[in-house]
């Protein structure tokens, strides 16, 4: 600890004075480089928001978010359980606010998600006819894609539709609707939302099994003439075991579809985990181990995360003709999922910033790659 908070103090202390120069009298949260100044020529640079965020409930953490972030994703209020709690009752007001935020401070907002097979509303558990699925699945879209219209971004249009081999992934919509609901869905988002960009998301689609899946998937879209503008790979990978070849392969592959790709939920796991990938309905049980660093992080675990965002950020700045956006899963340590998933309760490290919102090891070298 004593090691990692000097290296950082030294380096911070150069920015300092480097900041200080071009803003006399700044505070020293402002004298480190905006992230998404940046990468300003590159891409835009994203962060999960939760409601104390977007309601600005802390000024001082609304100043942080509009410095360092240029776009937006909620990260559960555009979901189908909080937006949509009853057949005809839907709950806006978050998703609203999230929008006057975006508006007020330059930030775009990317909706996530339309249709996925988690985070559904309890009346979609005990649904057992193929005309109520479909009447769920045709008035969400319709109700929610028609309402943000013209106010935000994109639309995580369908999120994890896939299995790890590339098959379809077994859900209510795969079971009622048929394969054809991804399609469906892409097909009444662009009718309620003409222009909003349209995504399918989803975890591990850069591996190369369920890529194939994920393309054939795409390229069944593009040949029913329905509109999909781009790919989202979640990213949510594990230190030391970033999948840089199959990240690059990817980028080509999709872009080769004429898809804008764009890494949506970034952040790299330090913790113990016997299983990759972002299955949220996935838990593991707490042992002695599971929860090793509530001290801090160890020097090694810190250069290593260093060196995969460093690497990471690489690759998608020799690509940033395709990679049009990188949006981090949170924005900073302390309000990360992965402190509650897939155990609850763990102090995990996975982002930029740490949970004072100071930069970390890993964003001075990510930053370093503009310098
Ligand atoms: C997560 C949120 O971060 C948590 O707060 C929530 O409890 C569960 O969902 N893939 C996705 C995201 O597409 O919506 C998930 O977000 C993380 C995995």
């Amino acid at each position: 600890m004593i090691q990692i908070k000097q290296i950082a103090t030294t380096r911070m202390a150069g920015l300092l004075l480097a900041g200080c120069a071009l803003l006399p009298g700044a505070t020293f949260g402002q004298t480190i480089p905006s992230l998404k100044d940046t990468f300003k020529n590159d891409f835009g640079i994203g962060t999960a928001l939760h409601n104390a965020q977007f309601e600005e409930r802390d000024p001082q953490t609304t100043q942080f978010i509009v410095r360092h972030f240029n776009m937006a994703t909620p990260e559960n209020i555009m979901k189908s359980a909080p937006i949509h709690p009853k057949w005809d009752t839907y709950n806006f007001e978050p998703a609203d606010r999230l929008v006057e935020f975006g508006k007020k401070h330059n930030i775009q907002i990317n909706g996530h998600t339309l249709i996925w097979h988690s985070q559904l509303p309890a009346f979609m558990r005990g649904m057992k006819s193929r005309d109520s699925v479909r009447t769920f699945f045709e008035d969400h879209i319709k109700t929610v894609a028609g309402r943000y219209e013209g106010k935000i971004l994109s639309w995580d249009v369908v999120n994890e539709a896939l299995n790890e081999d590339g098959t379809m992934r077994k859900s209510v919509f795969l079971d009622y609707l048929g394969d054809e609901y991804v399609t469906e869905a892409f097909r009444l988002t662009q009718k309620a939302s003409p222009t909003t960009e349209l995504y399918y998301n989803d975890y591990n689609n850069e591996k190369p099994a369920k890529r194939a899946g994920c393309i054939a998937l795409i390229k069944k879209i593009q040949a029913a003439g329905v509109r999909i503008d781009g790919v989202g790979i979640q990213g949510h990978w594990h230190v030391g075991r970033v999948p840089f070849k199959d990240i690059e392969e990817s980028i080509l592959q999709y872009a080769a579809l004429g898809l804008k790709v764009m890494f949506t939920e970034l952040d790299i796991e330090v913790l113990p985990r016997n299983f990759q990938g972002a299955e949220v309905g996935q838990r593991m049980t707490a042992n002695e181990q599971s929860n090793p660093y509530v001290n801090g992080l160890p020097d090694a675990v810190q250069q290593q995360l260093a060196a995969d965002y460093e690497a990471l950020f690489k690759l998608f700045l020799k690509h940033k003709d395709k990679v049009t956006r990188v949006t981090f899963w949170g924005v900073n340590d302390g309000n990360t999922w992965l402190n509650n998933w897939p155990i609850r309760g763990r102090t995990n490290y996975p982002l930029l910033f740490d949970r004072s919102n100071q930069p970390k090891p890993a964003f001075y070298k990510v930053v370093a790659l503009k310098q």
